[in-house]
């Protein structure tokens, strides 16, 4: 075993020595010229200029090359249509070369952008993997998003062509996603030349000749494609995150940083070996899904599993711990609502009891923060090493672990433990001091950032620096809040933007003010997050109506939790809404959220000095009342 502080210590004081030695872990085409390019600080920043490589290879063909070809690459299960199936590396070369040249004969090139927009099934991960083969640069859209989102994304990317599926699948649910497709591609017209359509058993597609394509005929036709050599510092993929406005942010990820910092982190942090079978259990539309259910288990040569369900109800509690013993899971990732979903189900754990999970070594938690109830009941039932470990889209792999493959810490509930190696993490006050051991401050990452995190944002370079760099010189802010402890150990508490938390899924209340907002008979309205005991924070909505409205209050709650859905899609979960006379504001007018979601969660919470009218709180006390909050 080492020494997590050595190793912490030597990334940061011998950055260039220590990533020299991370980036033997993969192939390369062409070595570089430096490890960093930091000519462009203290802004931007490039891992490994001057060299060539290609992700697809060292995801797929060097597995092939090596003898592993037999081995499953990915192990596709899905309780909610009852299919299963293994793929082997070999085969996925197959799958994936065709694909690429499937793309290659729809007039793809390197650089150009592909969406994805794909339930779980192995058909996305083939076509992220084509794009990275080909150097085009893929970016993979939820399934959960309404076409205006996917319409956004559409118009930021100009992607040339979307692959997609008939449809998607809920519990109890086909979700068609060709007609939001193609609602989203009238919302965004004259960008897209081909869509790529997976016929999926489930629902018919309806085919728009000139430009939509049947993904079994087109692959059939297809003869397979090389890999294309890529600059390191080329982008591999954008995945859009939620901002602080409606407008969601493009997350760029290059090929040769996010390569070699994900394959370390698979032995170093989540201790797992070539070959062994790792489950991230989340979606391929999350960074998650990106990172650890698509390349960082296949870039180690482990097979990897797809998992098209949900953590209850399909069809049980118990279906996380049959997919463990079926298929020999070493390790589990996923998000601590996916466990507490699980204990409201099944509380003392009997589903837990019939089956054989002890190739289970450790459980891994991160998206939101781990409660200890949820970390202990874990711990007690699984009989395993519970991790929490944080980290964002942005990052693309955890800024705070405990790194089990070089020396495993103890575990304290409610903290992620240390920074890992490679990151600087410092929390900061408003003057940018550290703040005192215990203290809370804004928690942020001393630059250079390591290797896979952003450069950039797609096409804005100066809003990637106003939203990460600027209140912080020298420093990336995190836009997390909280404290670190005498052993290092960091605790992240909250947001210091509007971003909330739902079910493990990052979500803008800005983005959903400006729904309300766009209602006809909404003056103001604020969107808080709410404590929810399933999936950790809820949105909730409060709106001021205009002047003469006369409509019942609560037909105007469901026009616009219809409205959400419909503008931003199921994923948000806006669900609570309330009609109230005025917003607490400050004198300033700055709306007091703060204490409206203390109002909520029913917490103590001092009256703002600056308040305009104290009254409005007792307003606010009362609407909550009439909807059931504070909950018990
Ligand atoms: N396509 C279309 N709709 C989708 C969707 C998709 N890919 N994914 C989710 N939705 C819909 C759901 O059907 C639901 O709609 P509803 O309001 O009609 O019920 C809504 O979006 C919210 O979905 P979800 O957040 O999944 O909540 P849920 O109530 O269906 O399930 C959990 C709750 C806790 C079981 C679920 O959130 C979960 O498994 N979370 C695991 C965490 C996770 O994967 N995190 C990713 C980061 S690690
Ligand atoms: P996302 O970009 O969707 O992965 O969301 C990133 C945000 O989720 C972080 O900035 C945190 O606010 C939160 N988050 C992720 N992991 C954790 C964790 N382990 N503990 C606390 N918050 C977390």
């Amino acid at each position: 075993m080492g020494d997590i502080a050595a190793v912490h210590k030597r990334s940061i004081e011998d950055r260039d020595g220590f990533w020299t030695e991370v980036a033997e872990g993969v192939d390369w085409i062409k070595k570089w010229d430096r490890i960093l390019d930091d000519s462009g600080a203290p802004h931007f920043y490039r891992w490994y200029p001057g060299a060539e490589c290609n992700t697809c290879w060292n995801t797929v063909d060097r597995h092939v090359e090596a003898g592993h070809g037999d081995r499953n690459a990915i192990i596709y299960d899905s309780p909610i249509t009852g299919r299963q199936r293994k793929i082997s590396y070999a085969e996925l070369l197959d799958k994936v070369s065709r694909c690429a040249g499937m793309l290659t004969a729809l007039g793809i090139e390197k650089g150009d952008r592909v969406i994805i927009y794909m339930p779980m099934i192995p058909q996305a991960v083939v076509s992220m993997l084509a794009c990275a083969r080909i150097g085009a640069v893929h970016s993979v859209v939820f399934g959960g998003f309404a076409p205006n989102e996917l319409a956004t994304r559409i118009k930021d990317a100009a992607p040339k062509a979307i692959l997609t599926a008939s449809c998607g699948l809920e519990p109890g649910r086909v979700i068609p996603y060709k007609p939001l497709l193609d609602d989203a591609l009238d919302l965004a017209p004259g960008i897209v030349e081909n869509v790529v359509v997976v016929a999926r058993d489930e629902a018919e597609w309806e085919l728009q000749a000139g430009r939509d394509h049947d993904w079994k005929s087109a692959m059939e036709a297809a003869a397979p494609a090389d890999c294309v050599p890529v600059a390191s510092t080329d982008p591999l993929y954008i995945l859009y995150t939620s901002g602080t406005t409606g407008e969601p942010k493009g997350v760029v990820r290059d090929n040769g940083g996010h390569m070699a910092a994900l394959k370390w982190s698979m032995k170093n942090v989540y201790d797992i070996d070539e070959g062994e079978v790792y489950w991230a259990a989340s979606d391929v539309g999350w960074v998650v899904g990106h990172s650890y259910i698509v390349y960082a288990p296949l870039l180690h040569g482990c097979t990897t599993i797809l998992f098209e369900g949900k953590p209850v109800g399909t069809p049980d509690a118990g279906t996380f711990w049959r997919v463990i013993s079926e298929h020999g899971v070493s390790c589990l990732f996923t998000a601590p609502t996916a466990f507490r979903a699980i204990k409201k189900e099944d509380p003392e754990g009997t589903f837990i009891g019939k089956y054989d999970i002890s190739c289970l070594r450790t459980l891994f938690l991160a998206g939101e923060r781990c409660d200890p109830d949820t970390l202990y009941w874990a711990e007690e039932k699984l009989g395993v090493p519970v991790i929490d470990h944080w980290w964002q889209t942005e990052t693309g792999w955890p800024m705070a672990s405990n790194c089990l493959g070089i020396e495993p810490l103890p575990v304290k509930a409610g903290s992620p433990t240390r920074a890992v190696p490679g990151y600087d993490v410092q929390v900061l006050d408003d003057q940018m001091n550290e703040v005192p051991r215990g203290e809370m401050g804004a928690i942020c990452v001393k630059l250079p950032m390591p290797p896979s995190c952003l450069p950039t944002l797609w096409n804005a370079d100066q809003r990637f620096i106003d939203s990460y760099l600027a209140d912080y010189p020298g420093y990336y802010k995190t836009g997390d809040a909280g404290y670190m402890d005498e052993d290092d150990y960091i605790y992240v508490m909250s947001r210091t933007d509007d971003i909330i938390n739902v079910a493990g899924h990052r979500l803008s209340t800005g983005a959903m003010e400006e729904v309300l907002a766009g209602h006809q008979d909404v003056a103001e309205c604020a969107v808080i997050g709410v404590a929810d005991q399933l999936k950790g924070q809820l949105p909730m909505g409060f709106m001021v109506l205009k002047a003469g409205v006369d409509k019942d209050p609560s037909e105007i709650v469901k026009e616009v939790v219809a409205l959400v859905r419909a503008q931003i899609g199921p994923v948000a979960a806006f669900k609570l809404a309330t009609v109230v006379k005025r917003l607490p504001k400050t004198r300033s007018g700055k709306i007091l959220r703060g204490t409206m979601a203390s109002i909520a969660d029913g917490k103590e919470y001092k009256m703002p000095a600056t308040i305009d009218d104290p009254v409005i709180l007792d307003e606010i006390t009362e609407s909550l009342q009439s909807i059931g909050y504070p909950k018990g």
